[in-house]
């Protein structure tokens, strides 16, 4: 597993996280209380965590944060760096207070080591937001401030709107088959140490479809037999220093082979090749 620093902090993250957002069937059967496969997906995060994994994802929308609570209960909390989003309506700062201290008893964790602003929404004045996250890494709920699916624009507006902290991370939709984000949000966040958390790294699972196996296959000839997901991991973390995919985590075969192939780099000419024809 290769670890690096998550943006401007100095917790060692292992480059490939694990994500835990599962479906929307999940989210309305959470609220009556049916949580189907929920051993399973406990296992998916464990095994991670055995196999070097320490980045994991959420948010209040997933439902997911009692599940993550579960998995972690037997390992150390700092060894780990869990990071969970509010939701675009809960970003006043009372409700953002109230939503935190949720994710906290769901969570069963005293901090978050990042909370994220899920989306941006116009309708709320984000420098209240912002500093209203900073006072809460101030009493020790939260570490670091992350942003999602923001604009560059958005994500430097933020920036300015801070007054102690410093924004941690952005998270964006970023895989293979999508990669207009790497000459604006990612190259200006690898210069001001800022992480991307990669989302729909897998592509939802495109990169797995059979009629990509030629040009994987041309990889292969000089890695070895490595699977289309872990090749089109290995792209993201290979192309800047500062993404961190979290493919979603809810099958521990799938995230056993995640942690197994996640020290592949690919060199430039392997990158350019598949950029040429994904
Ligand atoms: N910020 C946002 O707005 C936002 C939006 C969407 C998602 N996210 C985050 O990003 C995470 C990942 O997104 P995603 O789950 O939608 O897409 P993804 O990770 O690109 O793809 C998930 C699919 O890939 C499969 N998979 C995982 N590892 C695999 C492997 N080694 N080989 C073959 N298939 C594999 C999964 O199946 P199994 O589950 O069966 O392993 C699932 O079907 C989410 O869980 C969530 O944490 C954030």
């Amino acid at each position: 597993m290769i670890y690096r620093a998550f943006g401007n902090t100095s917790f060692k993250a292992s480059t490939i996280g694990m994500g835990t957002y599962y479906d929307i069937r999940w989210i309305f059967k959470s609220y009556l209380n049916i949580y189907t496969g929920k051993e399973q997906k406990i296992n998916a995060l464990k095994a991670g965590m055995d196999n070097g994994i320490n980045l994991i994802d959420t948010a209040e929308l997933y439902r997911t944060e009692k599940i993550i609570g579960s998995a972690i209960k037997d390992y150390k909390r700092d060894e780990l760096f869990i990071a969970s989003k509010v939701f675009p309506t809960h970003l006043y700062p009372k409700s953002l207070e109230r939503t935190l201290n949720k994710s906290l008893k769901n969570l069963n964790t005293s901090y978050v080591d990042l909370e994220q602003i899920h989306f941006p929404n116009p309708a709320i004045d984000l420098k209240k937001t912002l500093r209203a996250m900073e006072k809460m890494i101030t009493q020790g709920k939260m570490k670091y401030i992350g942003l999602s699916n923001f604009t560059l624009n958005q994500l430097k507006r933020a920036q300015g709107m801070l007054s102690k902290y410093e924004i941690s991370s952005m998270q964006i939709n970023y895989n293979i088959f999508h990669r207009k984000s790497q000459k604006t949000i990612i190259d200006y966040c690898e210069k001001n140490h800022i992480a991307v958390m990669a989302y729909f790294p897998l592509g939802h699972g495109k990169v797995t479809q059979p009629q990509f196996n030629k040009y994987f296959d041309h990889i292969r000839e000089s890695i070895g037999d490595v699977p289309n997901a872990n090749i089109a991991l290995s792209y993201l973390i290979s192309r800047n220093n500062n993404v961190f995919p979290i493919p979603r985590a809810s099958n521990s075969t799938h995230v056993l082979q995640n942690a197994k192939y996640s020290d592949i780099v690919l060199k430039e000419d392997e990158m350019q090749y598949l950029e040429s024809k994904l």
